[in-house]
């Protein structure tokens, strides 16, 4: 889906399951784990850690595109909420209703199927995929976080 493309000064939306393979492909020989490896980022929010990445893995063993933001969407599904922008639950419900509702009738539901073994977990996952799933804008993006886990 090309919802994602471009919003992150020409980034490309990365997809957590290939970041996933490809890690363990191109990284896992020298960092055994993926944990903790975005939190080194510099940057006080996560799309700051994203781009300090995007310019550190270029020169480091990602020096490909599509692989590096790949790379990125997973690493940072693994950095706990306190990065991701303070989400207004309120907006978060009518931005769901204008762009997610015609595919997830509930979002209820919907949260059954995101990973992550607390809500920091989740939110952490979620503010990654739906990077390149039909939320790009980091506000709005926030906003229907916040409703999805206060459901
Ligand atoms: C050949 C070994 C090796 C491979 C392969 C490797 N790294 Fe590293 N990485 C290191 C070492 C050593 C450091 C410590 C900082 C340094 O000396 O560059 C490091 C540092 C880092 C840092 C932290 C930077 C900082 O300043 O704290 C991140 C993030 C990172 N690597 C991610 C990755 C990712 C993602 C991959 C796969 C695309 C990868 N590394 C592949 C050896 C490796
Ligand atoms: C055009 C239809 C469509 C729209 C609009 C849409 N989604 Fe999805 N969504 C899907 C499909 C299909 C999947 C199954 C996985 C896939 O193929 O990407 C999915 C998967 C998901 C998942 C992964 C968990 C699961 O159940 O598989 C989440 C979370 C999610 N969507 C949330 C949202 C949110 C939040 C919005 C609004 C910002 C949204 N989606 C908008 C079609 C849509």
């Amino acid at each position: 889906m090309a919802a994602g493309q471009d919003d992150n000064g020409g980034r490309p939306a990365g997809d957590l399951a290939a970041g996933e393979v490809e890690f363990a492909g191109t990284c896992q020989g020298c960092h055994d784990v993926p944990d903790g490896l975005a939190a080194l980022a510099a940057g006080d929010t996560i799309a700051e850690r994203e781009d300090w990445l995007w310019g550190f893995l270029a020169d480091h063993f990602a020096p490909e595109p599509a692989a590096r933001a790949d790379i990125i969407a997973y690493l940072v599904t693994f950095l706990d909420d306190e990065a991701i922008p303070e989400g207004d639950a309120e907006a978060g419900e009518m931005a769901y209703a204008r762009t997610c509702v015609e595919c997830h009738v509930s979002g209820v539901r919907v949260m059954q199927g995101v990973p992550g073994e607390d809500a920091d977990g989740r939110a952490a996952w979620l503010w990654s995929f739906l990077a390149g799933h039909h939320a790009p804008d980091e506000t709005r993006r926030s906003d229907i976080i916040s409703y999805l886990l206060g459901l």
